[in-house]
């Protein structure tokens, strides 16, 4: 069928999406854990980076000899920013001494302060569309955390005494905020070091991160006490791929199981994103303890390629690096579906996304189908505003046809299962699962990509209805 029938098509079934959102309004309550923090984004020049370098002494022979991917001193700030304003690529770096963060201050500054954090900003997203109460993990709550949340009455958390309220009301004044440093860069931009121009070849960001709270998984009492006393229908977890060997990260991540299980005895369905987790031996433990454990697992395509590289499967990681197309990543999903044994795993990549979950799992594939073209219409609608801070926002891409890309992609993959129907109708049964694919709606020029995932992820979940 030629592309411009497919997407008359699927832009009739998106017209089902302004509905979905409202069903959204269904819903009970929602929680978000473990990471919340604050993001101070700064849009950052390459002639900056030069006039930083120099600042520092740093030659290029110098911000090239990379050892390790932690902030010891400020020079590391700038190595990080560097490699990835070269190459176009996204990568977050951490430090435990306050003294970078001090420098960060002083000699970076920021353009915004914005909602950070997995947590934090499905906590919002959530909250925007209408969820009856969404509470929010924080472990850390003073004032300027709390002004990151967007000032709704359904979305809680915690206050000094453990009462729940409007969680953009409270003020932990005791706490300490805990930011992240966003420097996002522009395609295109140059820079010069030592006489030698490196133009970056992709808009994207190195996040520096100051943060001895989430870096030791440290939980609040209040919300903890709250999760295990009564069903919340969903639980969007993260927060692990800031964890590392050296901190403990590994016993951390195992010893909230306990925790897992008690939600899940109470009901609660949930969904872990596993976002991009550098420290192998967290990455591991994330995979084979907790996965196995939870209702629903998100992934993009790089975090799917990761998974694939320690858990035996090197040679399909390498051919999805070099090739990362519909094909390659099915095959990739399928081996993490069997590695993993969740009921339901998502992926999205660019143009499009892929569920591939279990016959009998409590979401219809239809269902399934209406959240995932909820989330991308929203996730268009962020794109191209810029944020969802308000629900105006929410279906700004509503009537957007779906990209060829996305359309391409899936009738690759439908005839390689040799299920054509799949470009179509967007269903397919696969060595026994259900698979449901959608071509997505993409915005030329993006406004952000920050917490892009995460929004994709949880609106598909929970927009499945
Ligand atoms: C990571 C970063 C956080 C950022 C988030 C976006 O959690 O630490 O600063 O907001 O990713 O997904």
């Amino acid at each position: 069928m030629e592309n411009t029938h497919l997407k008359a098509e699927w832009l009739k079934k998106y017209a089902i999406v302004p509905q979905t959102l409202e069903r959204i309004k269904e819903v009970k309550s929602v929680a978000t854990a473990f990471n919340t923090n604050v993001d101070a984004v700064l849009k950052i020049s390459g002639k900056k980076i030069a006039e930083l370098a120099q600042k520092l002494g740093l030659s290029l022979k110098e911000l090239e000899d990379i050892h390790h991917t932690k902030l010891e001193k400020p020079q590391d700030v700038l190595k990080g920013l560097f490699k990835c304003f070269k190459s176009g690529i996204a990568e977050e770096w951490l430090t435990e001494d306050k003294t970078i963060y001090d420098w960060m201050v002083n000699n970076l500054g920021y353009d915004r302060l914005q909602m950070g954090g997995q947590g934090g900003i499905v906590a919002n997203a959530l909250a925007v569309t209408g969820a009856k109460k969404v509470y929010a993990h924080t472990n850390s709550l003073p004032a300027l955390q709390a002004k990151q949340f967007l000032a709704l009455e359904n979305l809680l958390s915690f206050d000094e005494n453990g009462q729940e309220q409007a969680a953009y009301k409270i003020n932990r004044e005791k706490d300490i905020p805990l930011i992240h440093w966003i420097l996002e860069f522009d395609k295109g931009d140059s820079t010069t070091i030592d006489g030698q121009t490196f133009t970056c070849p992709k808009s994207n960001r190195f996040i520096a991160t100051y943060d001895p709270l989430n870096l030791r998984l440290i939980m609040d009492k209040a919300f903890t006490k709250k999760m295990s006393s009564e069903e919340i229908e969903y639980v969007v977890l993260s927060g692990y791929h800031a964890l590392t060997e050296n901190n403990n990260g590994v016993k951390l991540t195992e010893d909230s199981l306990p925790l897992i299980h008690q939600w899940k005895q109470n009901g609660d369905l949930i969904h872990l994103e596993i976002a991009s987790t550098q420290d192998i031996a967290v990455r591991k433990t994330i995979i084979f303890k907790i996965a196995p454990h939870v209702d629903s697992v998100g992934i993009n395509e790089r975090e799917a390629i990761d998974i694939l590289e320690v858990t035996g499967h090197e040679e399909l990681a390498k051919k999805c690096n070099d090739d990362t197309h519909s094909i390659n990543m099915f095959k990739a999903l399928l081996n993490i579906k069997k590695t993993l044994k969740t009921p339901r795993i998502q992926l999205h990549m660019f143009g499009l996304y892929l569920t591939l979950q279990d016959k009998d799992f409590k979401i219809s594939p239809d269902s399934n189908l209406r959240g995932m073209m909820l989330a991308a219409t929203v996730a268009a609608g962020k794109a191209g505003t810029g944020n969802i801070n308000e629900a105006k926002n929410l279906l700004w891409a509503q009537g957007q046809e779906v990209s060829d890309v996305g359309i391409n992609e899936l009738k690759d993959l439908g005839k390689y299962l040799g299920k054509p129907q799949l470009a179509e109708t967007g269903f397919a049964e696969v060595e026994g699962y259900d698979l449901i694919g959608l071509p997505t709606i993409l915005v030329d020029k993006p406004k952000t990509l920050v917490g892009m995932g995460d929004t994709i992820s949880s609106i598909s979940l929970i927009g499945a209805r």
